[in-house]
């Protein structure tokens, strides 16, 4: 068996970190796209000669030419523009659906086969659409975003209870906007669950409350920090979990933006649920039990996501 083959499409940020630790994690050789001329290439060189150093055996190419991602085994998009300070995630879903297409064609002529995770924003909606314009199976194209969103509710979690994050298990439901799920009753501290550490006195219901509120605009709250665009270190981390899932076959349950077909009473949308990845892809949307007030959470975020994916239909009348 070759080596497997990583593309990446979008150098910015999330490209840059994605193909480091791509490289670093030696996933597989790494191809690094973006329509931009000169940008692809240089953080390729450059990244390349972090390899004699750190001791890590990766070709990293860059290109312009989708062609170049022929025979991708996984493709993680990161392409299209980030929010600035002031913006909701739902401000770019003009221009970047139009970069989507782009993409998705893209990959449909030249990596048919690929398994294809989406980070670009809004998520859920951009995640659908690359899936329609590239015509890959639903089980084969995933959005990260539960990842990211419980990674940050963990750090959450763990600075409050003064515990150290491996021994934290958070997650997040519904869609990657202001209206995500995080779901308490599901989380815990080394299988303890966070209600009943507060009972024990180790935190109040309003701290918690307060943590749930922070992950949600956990997103807004880097990009207000950083001035000129978005997060990008967890962003990409979380894509490579993902890559690795499917990989290496781990059948790892994680929380990601996938297509649901009568899960959770949904129909013909992508929205953040607990998925096993394995080497067929999102292999299975697992049903957890919602309780009344997560539920309606859900409710309220799966409309947020209608909404864009009817901006979307009216946007792009090749999606209707
Ligand atoms: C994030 O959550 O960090 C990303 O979706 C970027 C953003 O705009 O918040």
């Amino acid at each position: 068996m070759g080596r497997k083959k990583i593309a990446l499409i979008g150098a910015g940020n999330i490209g840059g970190t994605l193909a480091l630790l791509a490289a670093q994690k030696e996933l597989g050789d790494v191809v690094l796209f973006d329509v931009v001329e000169g940008v692809p290439q240089g953080k390729a060189l450059d990244l390349s000669q972090v390899g004699p150093i750190a001791g890590f055996d990766a070709k990293i190419t860059g290109t312009n030419d989708y062609k170049d991602i022929a025979g991708a085994d996984v493709i993680i998009v990161t392409a299209g523009v980030a929010r600035k300070p002031g913006m909701s995630r739902d401000d770019l879903l003009g221009i970047n659906l139009k970069v989507m297409k782009a993409v998705g064609e893209g990959i449909k002529a030249n990596a048919p086969d690929a398994f294809v995770i989406c980070i670009t924003n809004p998520l859920d909606a951009m995640v659908w659409a690359l899936r329609e314009f590239s015509g890959l199976p639903h089980n084969k194209v995933v959005g990260m975003a539960g990842v990211l969103d419980s990674a940050r509710f963990s750090h959450f979690i763990a600075d409050e209870f003064d515990v150290s994050v491996k021994d934290v298990n958070t997650f997040v439901l519904g869609g990657h906007g202001d209206t995500m799920v995080p779901v308490v009753r599901y989380s815990t501290v080394n299988g303890i669950p966070v209600p009943d550490l507060v009972k024990m006195g180790l935190s109040s219901q309003d701290k918690i409350d307060a943590i749930v509120k922070r992950t949600r605009g956990g997103g807004g709250e880097i990009v207000a920090l950083l001035g000129t665009g978005s997060a990008f270190y967890a962003p990409a981390a979380s894509g490579i979990a993902m890559a690795e899932a499917y990989l290496g076959d781990q059948k790892r349950i994680l929380p990601c933006a996938a297509f649901v077909d009568g899960q959770y009473g949904l129909d013909g949308l992508y929205v953040g649920v607990p998925v096993l990845i394995g080497a067929g892809g999102v292999e299975k949307i697992v049903e957890i039990e919602l309780d009344d007030a997560d539920k309606a959470g859900l409710q309220v975020s799966v409309d947020a996501v209608k909404e864009l994916l009817d901006a979307c239909k009216g946007l792009d009348p090749s999606l209707g």
